[in-house]
């Protein structure tokens, strides 16, 4: 997540479009819409009344396979997707399902790998033992036909996800990946509790190749939940948290709708209500809302925003709308724990420096002047405060992910965030440095990374060692 208290672009809220689609979805009585497929300069026909009932607007919800309190069982099958669908698919979709968990439960996923080729699954942003995590390295990824079970107790409580970290460009840009959430049972229970998956096909970031589309743009339209322009709808009065996850390969969303709720990020509740204009989610990041349904709907839109700087080389893009099913008065916000932490003092040292550079010219990314697999790895001691340092020297943002620990942002450029943020991927600006306080939950070797998947595919990865005593 990033903080971006200066924005204030246009807001393009196409309300005339909302009150069409109100009338429709009045007569068709409920449902969601949305294409599975399209193109991007064309807009979306409307959907009849039959199909609409066939398309569900969120992933489904992963059915826990074990009815003991405190463990939550899965079997999560990844797997080449329909024709015409997505290239790959967990139990038959992309995103996958929803796994849902308590907090303190423990989670038990067999992965059965009916890809053609090797895979894992990396729990982004929990914190598992090492051999848990995914990273080929640590344990052999899962044979074609092989299967592998992941388990581990989730101490966090948020809106995590999973997806490969094995040829981790190819297999997420496939469709391989689903949400995580952790609930926790101080929270209160909103009306609905609803996933919004961006992501699309084909994503470049090389600008030489793809003029028209290149500097982190996309090809194609954002899908949400895996459709263009899908409708959720809701009645008047309902109050709905919403868990946002930027599961693309290398685009940026710059989420706006009116009045804008933000109440979590990659590592739970934020300290406070936050109401900004507009919310940009990097590759890898997450963000909570509330949505309060009243008597109109809303379509939501991102930004343009480019991953090599500027708002300008291209329009905005509408994402999603809400309908309104039987209007009524606005609620009231639900009752939030927020901690209202400030952010911890700065020490001033740094233990770790990661320096990150390279250019789309080259394709050639380093942090510290090296490339992945040939990394010097720091070592840092289990469960103490320890700084890392990110510099970006790139010319293009980096949404930089540490598996392993969560940290707190004590500053960027030098100033110390507005409220206090943990988070597991921090999208650094160009140019800009940033300065993490993590404490390592969990000794091993922990993979450090850019999360534009190309960029760390091009050598934007290095390891980190967090030693046992
Ligand atoms: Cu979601 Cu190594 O990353
Ligand atoms: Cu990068």
């Amino acid at each position: 997540m990033r903080v971006d208290p200066r924005a204030n672009g246009p807001q393009r809220l196409r309300l005339a479009a909302v009150a069409a689609l109100a009338a429709v979805w009045s007569l068709a009585g409920c449902a969601p819409t949305g294409d599975p497929g399209g193109t991007r300069s064309e807009p979306e026909p409307r959907r009849t009344w039959a199909s609409l009932h066939h398309e569900a607007p969120t992933p489904p919800d992963a059915i826990d396979e074990d009815p003991r309190d405190g463990v939550f069982a899965l079997t999560l099958v990844a797997a080449q997707g329909p024709a015409g669908g997505p290239r790959y698919t967990y139990n038959g979709t992309s995103p996958g399902p929803t796994i849902r968990a308590r907090l303190g439960d423990a989670v038990v996923v067999t992965v059965r790998n009916e890809l053609d080729d090797p895979t894992t699954v990396h729990w982004h942003g929990l914190h598992v033992p090492v051999e848990m995590d995914g990273v080929p390295g640590t344990v052999a990824p899962i044979p074609p036909g092989g299967t592998f079970e992941y388990r581990f107790v989730v101490t966090q409580a948020g809106t995590f996800w999973y997806h490969p970290h094995f040829d981790t460009e190819g297999q997420v840009d496939g469709g391989l990946y689903g949400a995580f959430v952790v609930e926790d049972p101080r929270d209160p229970v909103p009306d609905h509790d609803v996933v919004l998956v961006f992501d699309a096909d084909e994503e470049h970031t090389d600008s030489t190749a793809h003029p028209a589309h290149g500097h982190g743009r996309i090809d194609g339209r954002w899908r949400v939940n895996g459709r263009v322009l899908p409708t959720l709808a809701f009645a008047g009065g309902a109050r709905i948290r919403v868990r946002a996850l930027n599961a693309s390969n290398a685009g940026y969303v710059a989420l706006r709708w009116p009045d804008m709720r933000h109440i979590g990020s990659d590592q739970g509740l934020l300290p406070r209500l936050e109401q900004p204009e507009r919310v940009v989610l990097g590759p890898g990041d997450r963000a909570d809302f509330e949505w309060l349904i009243g008597e109109t709907g809303f379509v939501a839109t991102t930004d343009s925003f480019s991953l090599n700087g500027g708002d300008a080389a291209w329009e905005s893009e509408d994402l999603f709308s809400v309908a309104v099913e039987a209007p009524a008065p606005r609620p009231s916000g639900l009752d939030w724990p927020f901690d209202g932490a400030t952010p911890s003092g700065d020490p001033g040292y740094a233990d770790v420096v990661w320096v990150l550079q390279g250019s789309d010219r080259t394709n050639l990314w380093f942090i510290n002047g090296e490339r992945f697999p040939d990394v010097t790895v720091p070592e840092i001691p289990l469960g103490q405060p320890r700084v890392i340092e990110v510099r970006n020297l790139s010319p293009t943002r980096h949404p930089f992910h540490i598996h392993g620990m969560n940290f707190e942002v004590l500053s960027v450029d030098g100033a110390p965030p507005p409220y206090r943020m943990v988070e597991d991927t921090i999208d650094l600006g160009i140019r800009e440095t940033v300065r993490l306080l993590v404490r390592p939950p969990n000794p091993g070797e922990w993979m450090a990374h850019c999360h534009i998947l190309p960029h760390a595919e091009d050598g934007m990865m290095t390891m980190l060692h967090v030693s046992a005593h």
